[in-house]
């Protein structure tokens, strides 16, 4: 019999609403008349209540199942499981949004539609809009309004289709055509699971009949394979080189033979074999499963990158995107912090350019302000620090959502609408035709690391002029040299005079700045493939030129060092080095190498 169920395809639901307007109460009801409670609960906490003289709550049915499945494990927010003749259910009563909000985004309990309570009694308040926009922006298209507590305003046909028309009007604004409105009691069980004959003036379904009418998502299998790396493995016996692509299929399907193409490097590999952990051997992967593959060839890539069929529907490359994002941080989101966004598994430091429109949730009213308030909803771009993969919204969702985290903690989410230019698009295409034309070695990476005992990095050394960064770079370059390791300082001059030689004329300066430093980064990125560790210096580096330089030498790792005591642009590093003795700071990168375990 389970068995049997088992089979029947399934559909997550979340029930949204403001405090108090019912959630818990219409979840109730429905597993109690389609009695998905277990046997005697009911009876037991209706029991439990006369004992402690407290009327009976059909909303303290899911406090009760929560206790029960909360043993052993933690959940954040209260699941039941129902079924119908048609599909198992796992409805979802969100407890409050951020966890709702990090469910939705990291996937957890993705819903595919949502039952919106409003208290019929109360109307509309502010969480009854604020949720019905986290839905839109979410994706989650098929929305039924229920308006709860009929029976404390009589069961009236005009307080329903008032409260339905304003509400339908406020989705309308944000683009969401609700699937159904639906006028309920909770407490009295009307129109939840059976037909209410106290409304005869309503002839549309029940909430039970409702459920089973909403439409199953389109399989994600069918949309374009999207991988985000989680992290690369390598085979640990002797003399395997392979190495394990690891990550969960957001969409799509992939096969054994099929070209793959990484984002945002553009390196390219076939999938030689697919690597299921403690599953049967399978040719294929596909949506949702967590997974692995090997390649043909071996390639260089790492955790944050999106793998996806080469050639098909590549995803978006850049550092600037136009998103819509609402914010739920104690500080106000605004142009002077940074944050960091968490994307697939991308990760990127990202400030606040610009603000479009600031709208209250809960009114849809702009409002003029140069910050993002908490529980306000907005339309801004935003520049990150790196360039990352993702898809748009509008084309494919799993890979076009993120969050931010402010001070380590979830402190908003969104959704990406548009990529947006950086600049750096030249410098980008010329990579990818880099990558694409490069002559690959016999050898890897990383038995070239085993050899010299030593990882590949690019120091940067960047400050205001006058400070001693080529002092420090020079005796840092000695040291390893000294201790055995492969380092190599280059200076700017190095580069200005040779390589450079034909742009480098006083006149263009400025313009051939972001050439100047492509090349650069382009000597490092030889440099770094030869395996060594590559020290360079240059002044006053800024958060752009970041960017730039790690267009060319990614995958490579860069450590980004501020020499000098006060930061003058608007970089980010990873360290800053007092402008004093320069064996001090030598010693105190050494360290740092060890410890980052660069060198051994
Ligand atoms: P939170 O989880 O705290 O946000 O609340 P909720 O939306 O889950 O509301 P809940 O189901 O706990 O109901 C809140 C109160 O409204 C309880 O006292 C319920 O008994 C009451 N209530 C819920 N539905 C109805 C209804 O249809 N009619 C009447 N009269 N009361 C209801
Ligand atoms: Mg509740």
């Amino acid at each position: 019999m389970e068995n049997m169920h088992d089979r029947l395809p399934g559909m997550n639901i979340v029930v949204v609403g403001h405090v108090d307007h019912g959630k818990s109460t219409v979840i109730g009801r429905l597993l109690a008349d389609t009695h998905s409670l277990p046997m005697g609960k009911l009876a037991e906490v209706k029991e439990r209540c006369k004992r402690n003289a407290k009327p009976f709550e059909y909303a303290f049915l899911l406090d009760a199942l929560k206790d029960e499945q909360a043993q052993g494990i933690t959940i954040d927010s209260a699941r039941c499981f129902f079924k119908t003749e048609k599909r198992r259910y796992i409805i979802i009563d969100a407890p409050g949004h951020i966890e709702f909000l990090k469910n939705m985004i990291s996937g957890a309990s993705r819903a595919e539609a949502a039952l919106l309570v409003i208290d019929a009694r109360e109307g509309i308040m502010e969480n009854s809009m604020r949720h019905g926009y986290m839905l839109a922006m979410l994706g989650v298209r098929q929305i039924t309004v229920l308006v709860n507590k009929m029976d404390l305003v009589g069961y009236d046909e005009s307080v329903f289709n008032n409260l339905s028309r304003e509400y339908a009007a406020f989705l309308k604004k944000i683009g969401v055509t609700p699937h159904s409105f639906i006028p309920v009691s909770g407490s009295e069980g009307d129109n939840i699971a059976k037909k209410s004959a106290r409304m005869p003036w309503f002839d549309g379904g029940t909430v039970l009949s409702v459920l089973d009418d909403f439409c199953a998502e389109e399989p994600p299998e069918d949309l374009p394979f999207r991988m985000p790396v989680q992290g690369v493995y390598k085979f640990t016996s002797d003399g395997d080189d392979r190495r394990i692509i690891a990550g969960t299929v957001e969409s799509g399907r992939a096969a054994v033979g099929d070209e793959i193409e990484f984002f945002p490097s553009g390196k390219k590999s076939r999938i030689k074999s697919v690597e299921r952990f403690e599953s049967p051997a399978s040719e294929e992967i596909s949506a949702g499963t967590a997974a692995g593959f090997t390649m043909t060839e071996q390639i260089y890539v790492k955790r944050g990158e999106i793998a996806v069929l080469a050639g098909i529907n590549p995803p978006k490359v850049t550092s600037r995107i136009k998103v819509s994002l609402f914010w739920l941080g104690k500080e106000p989101l605004d142009t002077d912090h940074e944050y960091i966004m968490k994307l697939g598994t991308a990760k990127a430091s990202v400030r606040l350019e610009q603000i479009i429109s600031v709208m209250d949730a809960s009114s849809l009213e702009n409002k003029d302000q140069s910050k993002i308030l908490r529980n306000d909803i907005a339309d801004c771009i935003l520049s990150l620090d790196r360039e990352i993969a993702f898809d748009l919204i509008s084309e494919l969702s799993g890979t076009g959502r993120f969050v931010l985290v402010d001070r380590f903690e979830i402190a908003g989410g969104g959704i990406i609408r548009e990529a947006l230019s950086d600049s750096h698009g030249p410098a980008r295409d010329k990579v990818a035709l880099r990558n694409m034309k490069w002559e690959k070695s016999e050898i890897q990476g990383e038995v070239r690391a085993a050899r010299f005992g030593q990882k590949p990095l690019l120091i940067l050394l960047t400050g205001p002029s006058g400070s001693d960064k080529k002092g420090i770079a020079r005796t840092l370059e000695k040291n390893l040299f000294d201790a055995g390791y492969n380092a190599y300082f280059l200076g700017i001059g190095n580069v200005l005079y040779g390589v450079d030689a034909d742009i480098k004329t006083a006149a263009s300066q400025t313009v051939m700045r972001d050439e100047h430093l492509r090349r650069l980064s382009e000597v490092c990125y030889l440099l770094l493939d030869t395996g060594i560790i590559v020290i360079a210096t240059a002044v006053g580096l800024t958060r752009e030129d970041m960017k730039l330089i790690r267009i060319s030498a990614q995958p490579n790792e860069v450590m980004v060092c501020w020499v000098g005591s006060d930061i003058t642009t608007d970089i980010l590093c990873d360290r800053v080095l007092a402008a004093g003795p320069v064996q001090a700071a030598a010693d105190e990168l050494m360290t740092v190498l060890r410890d980052e375990k660069i060198i051994r």
